[in-house]
């Protein structure tokens, strides 16, 4: 643990145990050079606390990326709360309530919003608390709601993106993209997907939503263990990190990786092994931008809907931008993305 908090080169990792449930509670704030740290809530059991910080140390990192390559004055930072084993779902809004003190106790430190394991119902009941550092409350409350279709429309734009940097055309129409989780985000690809003329392929592990997909909409549903192996013009993982290691890479039949889960790369050299596979990867977190910049364009900069829709379009530029910065340097798009937010950052802190 102790190394763990030496060597991570973020601004400050505050840790509460909360003791009525045996929860976690870690904020982890890497950096507020651009502007105050955001970024979402993740709840979910962890094996340990260790594993908690963990995600909670990179999933902060990449908000900061995030924020960077857009242009967007946001640093960045992530919670985790890591629940107990035995979690009793009815301790649930007080778990909230105590973690919204604890936001409201960094004085706009962090600021929030919903992540893997919330929703905007959470963030009311955090918001109770932890206001005004909280986004994407329900509409019902004042909040912007729901990230999931604004976070797609990112990807689905970056998508656009893979597809003219390949084909030579912008348009999905007739490509073959295999959506790894039709949750919140691959759910609402989906649908972007088909308007656009594309094959979707999916795979999932709640059986409501494979029935939905598969039964009422058709799609083609991909089991578990032929994720990696289908053959897909371009893989689209909206689900966890971590998935694309020296394995996985190894047996990928696809021409291109570009979806919202955040850190899909195990290990930075992961970037490379997919390079020598030819396999055109679009940095994670410059696709899933799209459900952070809805929230804080319509919250903050007041922006309408449709404005922010074509804010969020412009993530097809900006990986434009990077794919020909990956090609004229002869670096990974990675390595391309990275550069771009390490100027914004270091610009800034001049
Ligand atoms: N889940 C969002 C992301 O990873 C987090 C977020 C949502 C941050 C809304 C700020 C506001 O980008």
């Amino acid at each position: 643990m102790e190394s763990l908090l030496k060597t991570w080169d973020g601004e400050s990792t505050v840790i509460q145990y909360d003791r009525p449930t045996g929860a976690w509670i870690i904020i982890a704030v890497h950096s507020s050079v651009l502007g105050p740290a955001s970024g979402g809530t993740r709840m979910k059991p962890y094996p340990d606390l260790a594993a908690a910080v963990t995600d909670a140390h990179k999933l902060g990192m990449s908000m900061t990326y995030k924020f960077a390559v857009a242009g967007m004055s946001r640093g960045g930072g992530k919670a985790v709360i890591a629940l107990p084993p035995d979690f009793d779902a009815q301790a649930r809004p007080d778990l909230l309530r105590r973690y919204g003190t604890l936001v409201r106790q960094l004085d706009g430190l962090f600021e929030t919003g919903p992540d893997v394991g919330t929703a905007p119902e959470d963030m009311d009941i955090i918001a109770e608390t932890g206001s005004p550092h909280v986004f994407c409350r329900t509409e019902a409350n004042g909040g912007s709601g729901d990230t999931g279709e604004a976070t797609a429309l990112g990807v689905f734009s970056g998508i656009k993106s893979v597809c003219e940097h390949l084909f030579g055309n912008a348009s999905p129409v007739g490509k073959r993209v295999l959506i790894q989780g039709v949750g919140s985000v691959g759910g609402h690809l989906a649908h972007f997907l088909l308007e656009a003329g594309a094959e979707v392929l999916f795979n999932e592990v709640d059986l409501a939503l494979i029935s939905h997909f598969r039964d009422e909409m058709g799609l083609t549903y991909i089991p578990a263990e032929e994720i990696y192996t289908a053959l897909c013009d371009i893989f689209a993982p909206c689900a966890l990190g971590g998935i694309l290691n020296k394995d996985s890479i190894s047996r990928l039949k696809c021409r291109a990786v570009a979806g919202g889960a955040n850190n899909q790369l195990a290990e930075p050299v992961d970037a490379e092994r997919l390079q020598a596979r030819n396999i055109l990867y679009a940095p994670d977190y410059v696709l899933n931008i799209g459900g952070a910049m809805h929230a804080i364009g319509r919250e903050l900069m007041d922006l309408s809907e449709t404005e922010v829709q074509e804010q969020i379009r412009s993530v097809q530029q900006t990986m434009n931008h990077i794919f020909a910065i990956a090609e004229s340097e002869g670096i990974t798009t990675d390595e391309a993305a990275r550069r771009i937010a390490e100027a914004r950052l270091a610009e800034d802190e001049k």
